[in-house]
């Protein structure tokens, strides 16, 4: 693997608990920019809004640390470039998936990865150092769940391909480094955009503290969803998710 990382700074595991809580820790030892973690599998994958991430062998399951020169007002563009990354690295297969606001990519209407960038933060409030952390469903898990068939798939099943998970991080790193060197100028931005699995569609969102219904309808600079309620007003959503009004996830 060339670029962002190298083989030098690659922490492989056969199995740990989580990729990103092992990244957090070595990036407050002070880990350089560029370190990866990679397991097999995990026992505690994190997944966002405190939820679990199953994390069976047969997945990528890897968390890059770095130390960007960023606001934090930029940590949304950074997960939703992050998720571009993942596209773009899946495109050289030849595969199409769709990026759902904020960082899930979907593939015939399943997911197939999902996104977790937390940040560690000094006392002033900037930012420190930042955990991407990515799942990414490679290969069949023949112990899935009966409650995540109709929620989640991977990429052999659907496309015939068998792509190595090196193959598949050192992919999505390539394009990792590019978009985030670019972040300044968005451009990861017109893909994000082109390859939205949320755009045109109907959401559910927190808005003032309740769950409020309408279209969503385009993305602003910083990847916040802008949601047209029902009373014709349009308001930027910048944290939570967009529940589909058909979607169990
Ligand atoms: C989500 O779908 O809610 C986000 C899932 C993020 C999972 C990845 S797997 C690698 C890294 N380590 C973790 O514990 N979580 C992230």
């Amino acid at each position: 693997m060339d670029g962002l990382t190298n083989m030098k700074n690659i922490r492989f595991f056969e199995e740990t608990d989580s990729t990103n809580r092992i990244a957090k820790e070595l990036a407050a030892q002070g880990a350089a920019h560029g370190t990866a973690v990679i397991a097999d599998r995990q026992t505690a994958g994190r997944g966002r809004l405190g939820k679990r991430f199953h994390s069976p062998e047969g997945g990528l399951y890897l968390s890059m640390i770095l130390r960007p020169a960023l606001p934090v007002s930029d940590m949304m563009a950074v997960t939703a470039c992050a998720a571009t990354a993942v596209f773009a690295a899946l495109s050289e297969y030849g595969i199409a998936p769709q990026i759902k606001w904020v960082n899930d990519l979907f593939l015939n209407g399943r997911k197939i990865c999902g996104i977790l960038c937390e940040g560690g933060f000094a006392a002033d409030g900037t930012l420190e150092y930042l955990v991407i952390g990515i799942g990414l469903n490679l290969h069949p898990d023949p112990n899935l769940p009966a409650e995540l068939a109709d929620i989640v798939t991977n990429l052999e099943s659907e496309t015939g391909q068998h792509i190595g998970r090196n193959d598949a991080a050192s992919a999505i790193l390539m394009h990792l480094e590019r978009f985030m060197e670019e972040l300044p100028a968005r451009t990861f931005l017109e893909i994000y955009t082109k390859h939205s699995y949320t755009l045109g569609k109907r959401v559910i969102v927190m808005h003032g503290g309740h769950e409020r219904e309408g279209l969503a309808i385009s993305y602003t600079e910083d990847a916040a969803l802008v949601v047209r309620f029902d009373d014709g007003t349009e308001h930027v959503i910048s944290t939570g998710t967009a529940r589909f009004l058909k979607d169990p996830t």
